[in-house]
């Protein structure tokens, strides 16, 4: 009796404490803005095949909700900017917009929720008046027809809403934000039972303030971290930092209790040279170690029994967005579906990176490469021609060093083209000093966090 009873303790307090250190879900926007994108059934096979579960849109496009039923995946929708006055004004309308674009699709296509507006309190259109009105029109036309028990309304936030963000226990809404519209929005999604949504950039707060912002505190590399003076937590990541601040804000309004969701975060592989950090390596590093953040489970300091979830931006680099150059390269895909560089994206992806890493599964957890370092490898789908031409260019005008891999010398063995191609990048790589665009090769390669392991090769990470 005794020992059942411990039994049932044990395994009551091992369920509660496996579900309060819950592991986060990694799930990615799906931005259009572009004319080279592959079709929306392309873009089903290819998540599914990165083992992605939950994609955001900007919008409710009918080829994508088609294409994604039965899929599995879970889709945040969008109502945007631009509808949020119509939708204010009238439950008529959200009715008819929740028939045409939810229902049809509903249950084949997995909705998660409804972002009501995107950024709204820096819309310049100011739309920010119609937001509360909008959100309750929506989820009166869930619960019409009854389907707002399983699809939340949300909205997802700028950080700019913060009048203070540092230290994150300062957290504060802007003055004139708090009474008309964020007190109103936190207690409908307290109601509802739904979360806010929050866009945060550590590579924003990184551009503007590289002199005193460590890129290692910004890349979620190792490093010594960030003193909240206030209650003696120290941020081991400015992205944790930027989160707990916004909690730290909503505690203030007496709204400490609703969940967040990180709607987008990400880091470019290109910008304009006034755009310090914009690179593949830093990308690679951020987003990887990101991943790597939340599936290994917790929260931030402040909330550390909720699972980090987020939604990488973006899946694909989309050239028809306007502003700087960076704008037009968050993506992880290129739109011809190859890696602008490779990181793990699942558990299971995850695994096999510590596996290559040491050859055990005793690193699972292991922290984030502390070096920084990054290699260039050939992309083996590129097909035998490209890799070819771009292994000629590499060795040829490239400049790359491509002695080892002669007959004989010591990176001949594996005598494969891939092999012999990911050797000659990294040379090429290095030698511009992992530079943006040099790993690139049109498409034929991308950057890795890990040491390629051809053989017994050794991959320079310098020159
Ligand atoms: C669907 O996805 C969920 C996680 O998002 C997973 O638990 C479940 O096993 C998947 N089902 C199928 C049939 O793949
Ligand atoms: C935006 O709308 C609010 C609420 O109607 C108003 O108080 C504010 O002055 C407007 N701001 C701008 C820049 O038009
Ligand atoms: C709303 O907030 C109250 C007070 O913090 C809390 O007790 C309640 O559980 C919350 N409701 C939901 C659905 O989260
Ligand atoms: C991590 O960074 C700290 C502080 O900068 C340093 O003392 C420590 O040795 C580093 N650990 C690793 C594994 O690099
Ligand atoms: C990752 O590896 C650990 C340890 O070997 C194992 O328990 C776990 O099931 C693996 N997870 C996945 C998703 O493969
Ligand atoms: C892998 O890591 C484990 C634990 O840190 C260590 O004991 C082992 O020697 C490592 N193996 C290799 C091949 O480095």
């Amino acid at each position: 009796m005794e020992f059942t009873k411990y039994l049932l303790y044990a395994i009551v307090f091992t369920m509660l404490t496996a579900s309060s250190s819950a592991t986060g879900t990694v799930g990615i926007n799906y931005g259009r803005i572009a004319n080279n994108l592959p079709s929306p059934p392309q873009v089903v096979q290819l998540l599914t095949a990165q083992g992605i579960t939950k994609v955001k849109l900007y919008d409710a496009d009918a080829a994508v909700l088609s294409a994604l039923s039965n899929s599995n995946i879970s889709v945040t929708v969008a109502l945007p900017n631009d509808l949020l006055s119509s939708a204010a004004a009238a439950q008529s309308f959200t009715d008819t917009w929740i028939q045409s674009n939810i229902l049809p699709y509903h249950p084949h296509t997995l909705f998660d929720a409804i972002a009501v507006g995107n950024e709204v309190f820096s819309d310049p259109q100011n739309t920010t008046q119609y937001l509360i009105a909008a959100m309750n029109n929506v989820h009166s036309s869930l619960l019409k027809y009854d389907v707002a028990s399983t699809i939340k309304v949300t909205s997802p936030l700028a950080l700019s809403a913060l009048q203070t963000s540092y230290p994150s226990s300062s957290g504060s809404f802007k003055p004139d934000l708090i009474e008309p519209v964020i007190k109103p929005m936190l207690d409908f999604l307290n109601r509802t039972g739904s979360y806010l949504m929050v866009n945060a950039y550590p590579f924003f707060a990184y551009i503007a303030n590289s002199d005193t912002i460590s890129l290692d505190y910004a890349l979620l590399r190792n490093n010594s971290g960030n003193l909240d003076p206030n209650n003696g937590i120290v941020y081991k990541s400015l992205f944790e930092a930027q989160i707990d601040a916004v909690f730290a804000a909503m505690s203030a309004t007496g709204h400490g209790g609703v969940p967040i969701v990180v709607s987008e975060t990400g880091w470019p592989s290109i910008g304009d040279s006034n755009e310090n950090g914009a690179n593949t390596e830093n990308a690679a590093a951020y987003n990887g170690n990101l991943v790597r953040r939340v599936l290994t489970g917790g929260g931030t300091p402040l909330r550390p029994d909720l699972p980090l979830n987020v939604y990488l931006f973006a899946l694909f680099n989309e050239n028809q967005k306007p502003g700087p150059t960076s704008e037009r390269n968050y993506g992880l895909f290129y739109p011809n579906e190859e890696k602008v560089y490779d990181i793990p994206l699942t558990p299971a992806a995850l695994n096999s990176t510590a596996e290559i890493n040491n050859g055990s599964k005793s690193q699972v957890a292991a922290p984030p490469p502390a070096s920084g370092q990054t290699w260039c490898v050939a992309n083996d789908k590129a097909g035998e021609v490209k890799l070819q031409q771009a292994l000629d260019y590499a060795c040829g005008e490239g400049g790359a060093d491509c002695r080892p891999i002669q007959p004989d010398a010591t990176c001949y063995d594996p005598d494969t083209l891939v092999a012999h191609a990911s050797y000659a990048f990294n040379s090429y790589y290095q030698k511009n000093e992992r530079g943006s665009g040099s790993c690139y090769f049109g498409g034929a390669a991308y950057v890795v966090t890990q040491p390629p392991q051809f053989g017994s090769c050794k991959y320079p990470t310098g020159y």
